[in-house]
């Protein structure tokens, strides 16, 4: 069971395994270390990162949801130079490759966030979050415009020689056409999905559940959805996708890989059970050798 290939490429990089923790849902992993030798992911993507420190939204933040998590955290992150300085020297000791998860209020604010980041020793990729409001335009979302992806990828890829993920927005109707505009913008993979718009009333004090009335949707409940996007945008890009959604055990992901995902990350389930990642990994060894497949390259996109 051990033998098996379970190595899988994007871009630049090479995973040992497919399995990936998410942004926002794995803090910066010390939280984690207690738990298991994060040294057995393919991947870690921190909490994503803007240029300056950002607060987040009001209180109440996340709430529980039939099948999910709804959460309006509001990309709350201590900037660049704090991250920089107090939390990457801890990833120093990891043999896993560190993927940093990233976005700006404007293009310049991206560009010069790869910039910044291409510097830095010890970092193997860069994973672009667009489902940023974007201050200029009047607060539309980055990903949600296909001329608007490519203009920042095709920048932020000028600044960056290192691994670019393109984090895709699941709040449109099209999202092979934002896949193929960050493909043609120069992205090395995409990744998706990122939380649903979404939100919840208590009836009893008719008030929102969340502070900032809107949050983004996650977990089980998105799964079917997130399936179908992954599936379109395999077919749609010829660059690796990585593929999440309400993953939460060896099965759900082995279905985002039959759909075309190279790759897979554990959101939600590790706020759930925070040892998902090495038993999901587990589960796809286990499936392998059950289905005599020797490289796990040959069940991306296998779906019959
Ligand atoms: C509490 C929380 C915080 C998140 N923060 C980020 C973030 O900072 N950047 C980002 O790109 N995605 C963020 N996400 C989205 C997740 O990385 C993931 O795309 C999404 O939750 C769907 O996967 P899941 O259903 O497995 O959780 C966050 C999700 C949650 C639940």
């Amino acid at each position: 069971m051990e033998d098996r290939d379970l190595t899988v490429p994007i871009g630049r990089m090479k995973l040992k395994n497919p399995v990936v923790v998410s942004s926002g849902t794995f803090g910066f992993g010390e939280e984690f270390e207690d738990f298991f030798d994060l040294n057995r992911l393919g991947a870690i993507i921190p909490k994503g990162i803007s240029l300056k420190p950002m607060a987040g939204n009001p209180p109440p933040r996340i709430f529980e949801t039939e099948g999910g998590i709804l959460n309006s955290i509001g990309l709350q992150n201590p900037g660049f130079q704090e991250f920089i300085k107090n939390k990457l020297p801890h990833y120093k000791r990891l043999k896993t490759q560190l993927i940093i998860n990233f976005f700006g209020n404007n293009e310049k604010e991206y560009v010069e966030l790869a910039r910044r980041f291409d510097d830095t020793p010890g970092i193997s990729g860069l994973e672009m979050n667009v489902s940023c409001p974007n201050v200029k335009k009047g607060g539309i979302v980055f990903g949600t415009d296909p001329k608007i992806v490519y203009r920042l990828v095709r920048a932020v890829r000028k600044a960056t020689a290192l691994t670019l993920i393109v984090k895709l927005s699941p709040n449109v109707t099209d999202i092979a056409s934002m896949a193929e505009s960050a493909e043609e913008g120069g992205a090395d993979a995409v990744s998706l999905v990122n939380t649903f718009r979404a939100m919840a009333v208590n009836i009893h004090t008719k008030r929102p559940e969340l502070g900032n009335i809107i949050g983004g949707l996650s977990g089980p409940a998105i799964k079917p959805i997130a399936l179908r996007m992954v599936w379109e945008v395999s077919r749609a890009v010829n660059i690796p996708t990585i593929g999440m959604g309400g993953i939460m055990n060896a099965k759900d992901a082995i279905e985002f890989i039959l759909v075309g995902a190279s790759a897979i990350q554990i959101g939600t389930a590790n706020l759930v059970n925070p040892k998902t990642g090495i038993e999901v990994l587990q589960g796809i060894k286990k499936y392998l050798a059950e289905n005599r497949v020797n490289r796990f390259q040959d069940l991306i996109g296998a779906l019959g």
